[in-house]
């Protein structure tokens, strides 16, 4: 007999198979027992009719408790009722461990108690479903960039420099030394950029924000693109691009998840490049004549802010040009104002807020130097960086998208907590 995982039913249709898998559920009556099994690849219904069973295997299956461990043996049989297609008839149970009084049941759970339990929380069918989103994004992304020739670097996480300020940082020793854990790749990514011509990151970042909503985590992954030679009109259609490749990926391999999750994908189908582009100045018109007068030119976006302008289309829609006195040191000037830089936050479309932020950067050595000193940055951690524009300095731009947010967007779940395995939030360390 053979032994499968359940996303491989589909071939054995007819064949007796053994299977490893977690009672998620039961349903019985007198004469039958409907056993949810699950084995990580999937959710399988298992039926266990009392006449066919025998009395033995009957008891078995009705006396199995959520969340056991068994070896199930069974014929797989087609069932055009559930979406999967496919159900097991039951023919043996081993059971491997029984468990006790299973923490998580199926009726309603607070937030705080399903957090606390997130190590077993992530057995459930919605947390199955938004991980395999979450991983088919990471593969949609190698893909997408290796088909577009970009080369994966991986940037270090212990750094003594910090591209997006200062005051976000987790600060540890490094033996003598101070060192921060990495708040994003992107310097690291420009050298590489210079030596390999287009590179990409994915790895953890770390922000110590205060920050208590449903789009910050205190550790977030990001993928962090960066291109040599690319202007940053160029690079805005790599992301569009890019965005699109990995929607379209969700729609096309994770029908059934996105299912699972209730999500509307006539909203997803609609995404493809190009994407509108509005400039910071119509942005802050936009909001003005929306009634928004908390906001004048040169504040920040808050998540209402951006949340109106994204309510205007169905699309992702990059905000161009914003005033240099709220981004990053790294920036490069527009070419006819001082007031603004080359630079696009993409807004993600349903309120789920900025998925990406990009710029061109500063390739100028005296420039950068300056702007070096005006952000007051220690100069000594910055020396190899700046040497990046004294030795064959070109123009090159990147981004940087943050994972969960993205899958937060695609898979409509409300909370970026949903969106990774373990959480790191304000006041929470645990599990
Ligand atoms: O806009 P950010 O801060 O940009 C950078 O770090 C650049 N150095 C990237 C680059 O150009 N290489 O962060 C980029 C993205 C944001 O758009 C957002 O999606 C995500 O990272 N992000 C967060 N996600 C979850 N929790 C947080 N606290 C986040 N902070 C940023
Ligand atoms: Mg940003």
């Amino acid at each position: 007999m053979k032994t499968i995982m359940i996303h491989e039913m589909p071939d054995h249709e007819g064949e007796t198979v053994r299977m490893g898998a977690w009672l998620a559920n039961k349903r019985s009556s007198g004469k039958i027992a409907f056993l949810q099994l699950r084995d990580g690849s999937g959710f399988v219904q298992g039926v266990v009719v009392k006449e066919d069973a025998g009395e033995e295997l009957f008891a078995t299956a009705k006396g199995l408790t959520q969340e056991t461990s068994l070896y199930v043996t069974g014929e797989v049989t087609v069932d055009e009722r559930s979406s999967f297609g496919y159900e097991l008839q039951v023919k043996g149970i081993e059971v491997i461990k029984a468990a006790e009084d299973y923490p998580i049941t199926p009726k309603e759970h607070g937030t705080e108690f399903l957090m606390d339990h997130r190590h077993l929380w992530l057995r459930s069918r919605k947390q199955h479903a938004v991980m395999k989103i979450r991983d088919e994004i990471i593969r949609a992304t190698y893909e997408f960039f290796h088909m577009n020739g970009f080369i994966k670097i991986d940037p270090p996480i212990l750094t003594g420099s910090s591209p997006e300020g200062t005051s976000e940082l987790f600060h540890t020793k490094y033996f003598d030394e101070d060192a921060y854990l990495s708040q994003s790749g992107q310097l690291y990514m420009e050298a590489a950029a210079m030596a390999l011509g287009k590179v990409f990151s994915f790895g953890p970042t770390f922000r110590a924000e205060k920050s208590k909503t449903r789009r910050h985590l205190i550790e977030f992954w990001m993928i962090e693109p960066e291109m040599a030679f690319v202007e940053h009109a160029q690079s805005l259609e790599v992301q569009e691009q890019y965005v699109a490749h990995v929607v379209q990926s969700v729609l096309q391999n994770c029908k059934l998840e996105l299912e699972r999750l209730g999500r509307d994908t006539s909203k997803l189908e609609k995404i493809q490049a190009p994407f509108p582009r509005i400039s910071y100045d119509d942005a802050i018109e936009f909001l003005h004549k929306e009634g928004f007068d908390d906001i004048q030119w040169g504040d920040d976006f808050g998540a209402p802010h951006e949340s109106a302008i994204a309510e205007s289309y169905d699309l992702p829609v990059f905000i161009m040009n914003y005033p240099i006195g709220i981004k990053p040191f790294y920036m490069q000037p527009h070419p006819d104002r001082d007031d603004v830089v080359l630079c696009a936050d993409l807004i993600a479309p349903e309120g789920y807020g900025e998925i990406i932020g990009g710029s061109e950067r500063i390739h100028d050595y005296e420039l950068m130097k300056q702007r070096i000193e005006e952000h007051q940055l220690d100069a000594s951690a910055y020396e190899w960086y700046l040497e990046l524009s004294k030795y064959g300095a070109v123009p090159h731009s990147g981004f940087g998208l943050g994972l969960e947010r993205t899958v937060a967007w695609i898979s409509g779940v409300e909370h970026v907590r949903e969106t990774i395995p373990f959480p790191r939030l304000l006041n929470r360390l645990y599990p």
